[in-house]
C-alpha cells in the first residue's frame, strides 16, 4: 500500500480541520446536558448557542432557525415526514416533488414513503443536470405539500436553480426544501434571498466530524419533530445535545465563512487545471455536469473504454482517493443513476470519476494525478481491448 495519500474525495467527507480537532479536544470537558440549569449544564448550553449561531451566520439565517441533527440524512427525512403530520391534516396535499438526481436520503425516502400512500412526482434534469424547471411548473398543483430540491448535485457538482424552483412551489402554496449538503461551506448560501423554507446541512462535508448536521427552519414555518421524547430544540428534535459535535460543526461554519472567498478561486483553479490537462492528455474523454454552475472543487469525467471500478482501484494502489459514478449494489455494480439520467449511456456512466477537491488539495496533489492518471487508463484501455 503507497503511503502517499492524495485524497480527491472531499464531496464522499471531508477530513477533520485541525482548528475543528483543536476545539474538539479543547471542550470534550464540557460535559454538561446543555438542558440543565446547574453551572455545568449552562456552560454546555453556552456553547450549543454559540455554535448555533455560527451555522445560522454561514447560511444568513436567525440562529432560532436551526436545529441540531444527527447529519444530512436526518434533516432530509425529517422534512420528508411532514408530508404525514397534522399540518397537511385535511388540506388535500399529499405530494411530494423532487428530483431524479437527489441523494438516497431524499430518492430512497420518498420511495417509501411511496409504499404508505404518499404521492411522489419525480421532476428531472436536462444533460447537465440543471432542472427541468418547466416540468416543474407543470406538475405543480394544489395537492403539493412539500418541494424538496438540491441546491448542488455530489455526483457532477452542477448547482440548480433554487431560488426559481422555491418561487415556483410557493406560487402553489407548497413549502419548500432544499438538501444543501454539498453546497454549505462550499459556495455562499442565503436562505432569506433564496426564500428557502427548509434547509439541511451535514459536518463532515465541511471539515466537522460525522454524525452532526442541521435544519434550517424559517420562522413561523409549520413544523413537526421527527425524533420525539425530548423538550431539545424547542419542541422540534429530541435527544440530549451532542456537545462536541455541536462545537465542532460551529468551528467548522466560521471557517467556511471566514475563507470561503479565498477557498473559491483557489479550488477552481486547481479543479480547472485537473480538467483542461486532462483533457490535454487524455484522448475522448468526455466532461459530465454544468461546466458554468458548478461547485467549484467537484470534476466528473467519463474514461471511455475503462471501467470506472478499475481506474479507482490502479488510482488507489497510487494512493490517490476518488470515487466512481458507480455504486455496487448486492453484488452487481449498477451505473450511476444520476449519470444516466443526464442521458450518458451505461458505457460512458460505468467509466465515469468524480475527483472532488477540498480546502487540503495542492498543485503538487494535481500534478501527482497528471502523472499516475494518463498511463493508469491506457493500460486499462488496452487490456479491454485484448
Ligand atoms: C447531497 C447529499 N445529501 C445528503 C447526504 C447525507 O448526509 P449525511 O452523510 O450527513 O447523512 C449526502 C452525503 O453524501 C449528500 O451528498
Amino acid at each position: 500500500m503507497n503511503s502517499k495519500i492524495v485524497y480527491l474525495d472531499n464531496n464522499a467527507t471531508t477530513p477533520v480541520a485541525p482548528e475543528v480537532k483543536e476545539i474538539i479536544l479543547e471542550t470534550l470537558d464540557i460535559y454538561g446536558n446543555a438542558s440543565s440549569m446547574h453551572g455545568p449544564g449552562r456552560l454546555a448550553n453556552a456553547a450549543v448557542s454559540h455554535s448555533r449561531k455560527a451555522v445560522a451566520s454561514l447560511i444568513g439565517a436567525e440562529p432560532e432557525e436551526i436545529i441540531f441533527t444527527g447529519g444530512g440524512s436526518e434533516s432530509n427525512n425529517t422534512v420528508l415526514n411532514l408530508v404525514f403530520s397534522d399540518i397537511f391534516e385535511n388540506t388535500g396535499r399529499d405530494r411530494i416533488i423532487t428530483t431524479k438526481i437527489e441523494h438516497p436520503s431524499i430518492y430512497e425516502t420518498v420511495q417509501t414513503l411511496e409504499t404508505k400512500g404518499v404521492k411522489v412526482t419525480l421532476i428531472g434534469v436536462d444533460g447537465k443536470g440543471n432542472l427541468k424547471m418547466d416540468e416543474l411548473e407543470e406538475a405543480m398543483g394544489d395537492d403539493v405539500a412539500i418541494v424538496s430540491i438540491m441546491m448542488a448535485n455530489n455526483e457532477i457538482g452542477t448547482i440548480l436553480d433554487i431560488g426559481e424552483a422555491a418561487r415556483i412551489a410557493h406560487s402553489c402554496g407548497a413549502l419548500f426544501h432544499t438538501d444543501a449538503v454539498q453546497a454549505v461551506g462550499k459556495i455562499p448560501v442565503d436562505v432569506k434571498a433564496l426564500d428557502i423554507d427548509f434547509l439541511s446541512l451535514s459536518g463532515h462535508k465541511l471539515y466537522a466530524q460525522k454524525g452532526i448536521g442541521a435544519l434550517f427552519i424559517k420562522k413561523g414555518i409549520p413544523f413537526c419533530p421527527l425524533i420525539h421524547g425530548g423538550h431539545q430544540e424547542a419542541g422540534r428534535r429530541a435527544g440530549t445535545y451532542n456537545n462536541t459535535g455541536i462545537i465542532a460543526l460551529g468551528r467548522a461554519a466560521k471557517l467556511a465563512e471566514d475563507q470561503m472567498e479565498q477557498e473559491i478561486p483557489r479550488e477552481q483553479a486547481l479543479r480547472d487545471d485537473l480538467k483542461e490537462r486532462l483533457l490535454a492528455t487524455v484522448p475522448d474523454i468526455t466532461i459530465n455536469g454544468d461546466q458554468e454552475a458548478i461547485l467549484p472543487g467537484t470534476l466528473n469525467v467519463s474514461f471511455p473504454g475503462a471501467e470506472g471500478e478499475s481506474i479507482l482501484l490502479y488510482l488507489d494502489l497510487e494512493g490517490i482517493a476518488v470515487s466512481t459514478g458507480s455504486a455496487c449494489a448486492t453484488g452487481s455494480l449498477e451505473a450511476s443513476y444520476v449519470l444516466l439520467e443526464l442521458g450518458l449511456g451505461p458505457e460512458l456512466a460505468h467509466s465515469s470519476i468524480r475527483f472532488s477537491l477540498g480546502a487540503y488539495n495542492t498543485q503538487e496533489d494535481v500534478d501527482y494525478v497528471l502523472e499516475k492518471l494518463p498511463p493508469i487508463i491506457k493500460k486499462i484501455r488496452e487490456m479491454s481491448t485484448l
